[in-house]
């Protein structure tokens, strides 16, 4: 059986940074023929519908019909801590996420809120995500279960930490070295997951957990390895003390072979040069959340020179230093960022960011991301006059850009109508 989705469509024929809006390919009155969870054509609507007569119709009339969402960086054990108030990165981490990770510990905690995580996210459109768990290994596996029942294309690692956090939530480099690898080897490549090995950040691990976690990454190179770098002044100080010998913030992993081209990085606000150049050189991954770095204070990512350069970006909410789930709240969070900067992102580079960057940045841009044959058909409809604010401002559109913006600046989760994942539609029930 087949499905014919019909409604305004939005691709990418190229990367709008390098070639500007013109790499976008918007068809008003478009169609998706999905097949056996691929995408099988795309087209225009009159075309499709005649050629494949026998297609089940769904017409979404004026909505936008593009790619999932990709959200390249969070914590979903974070979720019930999202939007806590008054406190900066070491402060932030002490008083709320490291209580709140310790209860992890018990696996019925864990599987509830990895359900709820993943019900806000499909509400929210985002139909693939890279989540960091907890130290504790029932929070990875109740990650993956969720995601594996929704049928998500999903990323996901334990979390090592073996000092600088509380009792209770520290690992040793032995131990985080065999958790990782038993996990990584029961759930790397089971359906649409992967496994990516996850030191917290440098703080939070000794060089022998680094050295440790970075002999397991060259034992499976095939698998992504994400941490935090260079998100606020006080902890590049902090690991400047820690590790008195490194070059850099960079150094510390790069010295433990934690730096390649599977490598991801978020935050990366306060680069050096050697950074800058070293990041380009290896071709790793840089991730922008910038919802987080505007709550918890962190600082302005410098996303017009970094592609200038030629890094690839891609974007999250980091929940819950993040303050949201929505990626069209966090487009709008990249957009006043960038502005606070003079620069002015344009819409397609905020889509593009939110789907193709991301899918770039965890290096499944032939997979998932883009609304092209042959892509799985991961899809978020989206009703671009979704409140009266939106629908009095779109009414004035002239182009698709025009009608796309103001539900890019003001629109959540009320502006997704549909979601598709693996091609099936996901039940409303899991989208509220
Ligand atoms: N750095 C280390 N851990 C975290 C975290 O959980 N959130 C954020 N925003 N930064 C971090
Ligand atoms: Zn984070």
């Amino acid at each position: 059986m087949e499905d014919l989705l019909i409604g305004q469509t939005l691709a990418f024929a190229a990367d709008p940074f390098a070639e500007g809006p013109e790499a976008a390919r918007h068809v008003s009155r478009g169609a998706v023929l999905v097949r056996d969870g691929k995408i099988a054509v795309t087209g225009d609507a009159v075309t499709l519908r005649a050629a494949h007569p026998d297609a089940r119709v769904h017409d979404y009339g004026e909505a936008l019909i593009s790619a999932g969402f990709i959200d390249a960086h969070m914590h979903y054990p974070q979720t019930g801590i999202i939007a806590s108030w008054g406190k900066r990165l070491i402060d932030w981490l002490n008083t709320y996420t490291f209580p709140e990770e310790m209860r992890f510990s018990d696996p019925a905690y864990a599987a509830e809120v990895a359900g709820r995580y993943f019900d806000l996210a499909l509400a929210n459109g985002t139909t693939t995500m890279a989540s960091y768990c907890t130290i504790h290994p029932e929070s990875v596996d109740a990650f993956f279960t969720a995601a594996r029942e929704r049928g998500l294309r999903a990323f996901a690692g334990k979390t090592c930490m073996d000092r600088n956090a509380p009792d209770g939530l520290r690992d040793t480099a032995q131990s985080a070295y065999d958790d990782s690898k038993r996990l990584l080897e029961k759930w790397h490549g089971v359906d649409r997951l992967s496994y990516v090995i996850t030191p917290r950040f440098s703080p939070t691990s000794t060089p022998a957990q680094l050295e440790a976690l970075g002999t397991l990454w060259s034992e499976k190179p095939t698998c992504l390895m994400q941490t935090h770098l260079s998100e606020q002044h006080d902890e590049i100080e902090w690991v400047r003390s820690l590790f008195p010998d490194a070059r850099d913030y960079l150094d510390t992993y790069e010295r433990f072979l934690l730096l390649g081209p599977g490598a991801v990085f978020g935050h990366a606000i306060h680069l050096t040069e050697r950074e800058r150049d070293r990041l380009y050189e290896v071709g790793a991954s840089l991730v922008h959340c910038p919802t987080s770095n505007t709550f918890i204070g962190s600082g302005l990512f410098d996303m017009a020179g970094l592609m200038a350069q030629g890094q690839r970006i891609g974007l999250a909410t980091d929940t819950g230093g993040g303050s949201s789930f929505s990626m069209l709240r966090t487009m709008a969070a990249a957009y006043e960022v960038a502005q606070l900067r003079h620069v002015a992102l344009h819409p397609a580079q905020l889509w593009w960011l939110a789907t193709q960057g991301s899918a770039r940045a965890l290096r499944i841009e032939d997979r998932v991301g883009n609304l092209m044959p042959g892509m799985e058909a991961d899809i978020v409809v989206i009703d671009l006059a979704s409140t009266p604010a939106i629908a009095q401002r779109a009414t004035r559109a002239g182009d698709i850009w025009e009608a796309l913006f103001p539900t890019i600046m003001m629109g959540d989760d009320r502006a997704v109508r549909a979601v598709w994942v693996g091609g099936k539609p996901v039940a409303p029930a899991e989208r509220t």
